[in-house]
């Protein structure tokens, strides 16, 4: 089996270089050609874990590639995977598709006998409608079925979700792309991997109703949490008992300072556009993507009033910047928001990120000063504030933090501190959702 991937971006390049994996023989495609010469020196333009290793090897057994060239990649491909990005379009919050068009017409223009056309980016009920239009209007002859198998990997532990996933979602109700799909996933068949076969539009829906209501359970314990504070309980435990029944699960039920990332607030917010034109409105996603946005927001004023109801001319130290840990992506992080807001406040702002800090400061204030490692961030600060989990800050050095901070404030935004025991060090410790 030959495929082409078409988009390098995050989905592209960790789904291909899986697929070559697999045993496929894989051609990853991109327009940008400096991304593809340094794919070929094997760097990557992305941070996650094990991807180098992965790709030099499936480069080395001659299954994987990279090329700008997409009519020879195409032309000699069972199926070709369309990864490019579908950002939310400026104005209107919808997904722009315009990446997805072109290349379904340059797809047609070189496919060669039958040819199996997935959708893997995250797209619109009705995207592959669309697609199959474009091809059949510019080769009315072509013999092709237009897919949809959306990706469920997370960023950070990329490789492992596309090797182990929870299922596999295959939208097409031509046999003959079903075949070929099988054959594509043979190898997650035989690890007796859960396989949904359903219509393309059913498929469609199937991502974005995923990854809203993940969404929504984010938010929900988010919301539990300012409630926990007040009535004096803790989240944790809230988590834990309402987890342990099967029917909510233990999953994505952790507190903190609001979902970022490249799919939860461009996904929520395009499914939400979606629904209003089809005149079935989302309430609760539509809360659900208000409450988020302005939990963001609130979350710099926990750190205000750590420093006594005023950060104009103080220091605060700010630790971690990307939406998560484990990637360097900045998107949509709580980071943009909480570091905007203190700023305005009057605040002086030192941050340190382990992998983010060059994709901070392309969307962050140019005030921000950006430090060599955690420490450095903290000397005569006001505030410390921890805003993304990444490991090597569940592992401070709590002494040298206290001897640094001119006042020992922490506001922990993902609780990886234990209240008792910051309390006993002499910190005043603020988290999330704990008495
Ligand atoms: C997500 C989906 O999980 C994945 O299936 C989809 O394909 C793409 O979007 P990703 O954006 O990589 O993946 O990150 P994820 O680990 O899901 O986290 C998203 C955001 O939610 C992060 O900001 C994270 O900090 C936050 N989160 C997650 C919480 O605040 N609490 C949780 O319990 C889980």
């Amino acid at each position: 089996m030959r495929i082409a991937m078409i988009g390098t971006g995050y989905v592209g390049l960790v789904s291909g270089t899986c697929f070559s994996e697999f045993g496929i023989h894989v051609t990853c495609v991109d327009k940008d050609a400096r991304k593809i010469e340094l794919l070929g020196e094997n760097v990557m333009p992305i941070f996650e874990p094990g991807l180098d290793d992965m790709v030099a090897a499936n480069v080395d057994s001659g299954r994987l590639s990279f090329t700008t060239d997409l009519k020879s990649a195409v032309k000699d491909a069972d199926a070709v995977f369309i990864a490019v990005g579908t950002p939310s379009r400026r104005g209107d919050g919808h997904a722009d598709l315009s990446y997805v068009y072109a290349a379904a017409e340059e797809i047609a223009d070189a496919m060669d006998g039958y040819t199996v056309v997935v959708t893997k980016s995250t797209v619109p009920v009705g995207t592959g409608d669309e697609v199959e239009r474009i091809i059949r209007a510019r080769r009315p002859d072509a013999e092709f079925d237009v897919v949809s198998n959306p990706e469920f990997l997370r960023e950070g532990s990329a490789i492992n979700d596309f090797m182990r996933p929870d299922r596999v979602v295959i939208g097409t109700e031509s046999a003959k792309a079903q075949r070929v799909m099988k054959q594509l996933y043979r190898v997650l068949f035989l690890i007796e991997t859960p396989i949904v076969f359903t219509s393309r539009r059913t498929s469609e829906l199937i991502k974005y109703a995923g990854n809203t209501f993940l969404a929504t359970k984010i938010t929900f314990i988010n919301e539990i949490a300012d409630l926990c504070e007040k009535v004096g309980a803790d989240v944790h435990d809230v988590a834990k008992g309402i987890g342990l029944d099967g029917r909510i699960g233990k999953k994505f039920l952790h507190p903190g300072p609001g979902y970022g990332g490249s799919c939860f607030p461009k996904d929520t917010l395009a499914l939400v556009k979606t629904a209003r034109d089809f005149d079935a409105p989302l309430k609760i996603i539509e809360t659900v993507v208000a409450v988020n946005d302005e939990r963001k927001k609130q979350m710099a004023g926990r750190v205000i009033a750590a420093c006594g109801g005023s950060v104009k001319g103080k220091s605060v130290a700010v630790l971690g910047l990307t939406f998560k840990p484990n990637t360097d992506d900045m998107r949509d992080s709580p980071a943009i928001d909480i570091v905007a807001t203190l700023l305005d406040a009057g605040a002086v702002i030192k941050a340190f990120d382990p992998e983010g800090m060059k994709e901070a400061a392309k969307l962050l204030p140019p005030a921000v000063q950006y430090c060599d490692n955690a420490y450095a961030t903290m000397a005569g600060a006001e505030c410390l504030v921890i805003v993304t989990e990444w490991n090597e800050f569940r592992a401070l050095d709590l002494d040298k933090v206290k001897s640094l901070l001119k006042s020992p404030a922490i506001v922990d935004l993902r609780n990886v501190y234990a209240p008792d025991e910051m309390k006993e060090l002499g910190f005043a410790y603020t988290s999330i959702g704990r008495p």
